[in-house]
């Protein structure tokens, strides 16, 4: 079996950005060069997945725009003397399939990614979050990783974690691990944004999933949870709970999650991503260290 299905949702309003992402999705911030979710796509690619279902919304329309083939642009660079500049298009070619449903209600995760089901029916898929970029150049293949696990373990729910400090875990869906905790380990629960001092562990929901369908079975089931929305976290417990095989992985040194979820993670995120841009990042370097001398 070969799971080269990924779902995408991005259909979250990102009041957390406001006001920059009031009238364009925060997936479509532009981290470096490239926005949030060309960095998804691309590190799909790599872990061999060829087609991308899309959970959007209202206000979401560039994502679409992004991955479709522009060829008034191609013409208006050719024209103008500029094909050089045509390499800066070559993700709109790779190999990938779009395929785009919208979550008509903010119902939460759990409700977007149960749009997927109609979709999806009875097969394994993966889920990535489109605000999130895991590591610095879309080279990460822990989703590949991921689908080898899910198949060795035969599992229902294989998550990817990332260890953050305590005063993170209210942000993020948290592992309850079986066992003890190697690379790749035994997952009891998922337990959705405890209360510091209360987490099972902290190794952080790092927005990269591997389902069996039974997934929306439970998810058709699942209450509205934490901030009144129906969880995702909340669902994976109850596959797990009625003897689900759950698996975690840890990203590896070199595999940071960048959370484009909130403004100081964000910046970091640019600034690392422009710290590392071939062309421009040692002239910013200068101008940084320049400026941070002054303050
Ligand atoms: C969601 C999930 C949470 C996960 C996080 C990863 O939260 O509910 O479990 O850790 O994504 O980015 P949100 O960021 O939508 O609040």
């Amino acid at each position: 079996m070969s799971i080269d299905i990924a779902v995408v949702p991005v259909a979250g309003i990102g009041t957390r950005l406001l006001p920059a992402t009031k009238s364009q999705p925060k997936e479509m911030l532009p981290v470096g060069r490239k926005p949030v979710v060309q960095y998804v796509a691309e590190e799909l690619a790599h872990s061999g997945i060829r087609r991308l279902l899309f959970i959007t919304g209202a206000r979401k329309t560039t994502i679409e725009n992004h991955f479709d083939e522009d060829s008034e642009l191609i013409t208006h660079l050719r024209d103008s003397g500029r094909e050089h500049e045509l390499a800066e298009l070559d993700f709109e070619r790779q190999d990938m399939q779009y395929f785009y449903t919208r979550q008509r209600r903010q119902l939460g995760l759990g409700h977007a990614v149960l749009c997927a089901a109609p979709l999806i029916g009875d097969q394994p898929f993966v889920v990535a979050l489109g605000d999130s970029i895991i590591g610095m150049h879309a080279q990460s293949d822990i989703v590949g990783r991921m689908l080898d696990e899910f198949e060795k373990a035969r599992a229902d729910v294989v998550v990817a974690f990332e260890e953050v400090p305590e005063s993170d875990v209210e942000k993020y869906g948290i592992a309850k691990p079986r066992g003890p905790v190697g690379d790749v380990f035994e997952l009891e629960s998922v337990v959705e944004k405890p209360v510091r001092g209360e987490q099972p562990s902290n190794l952080a929901v790092a927005a990269r999933y591997v389902f069996s369908p039974k997934i929306f079975d439970f998810l058709r089931q699942t209450k509205r949870g934490k901030g009144n929305e129906i969880q995702l976290t909340d669902a994976m417990h109850e596959v797990l709970q009625a003897g689900g095989k759950g698996i975690g992985l840890r990203l590896k040194s070199g595999e940071q999650r960048f959370d484009i979820g909130n403004y100081q993670s964000y910046f970091r995120a640019f600034t690392e991503f422009a710290l590392a841009d071939d062309k421009e990042g040692d002239g910013l370097r200068d101008y940084l260290k320049e400026l941070l001398r002054e303050t």
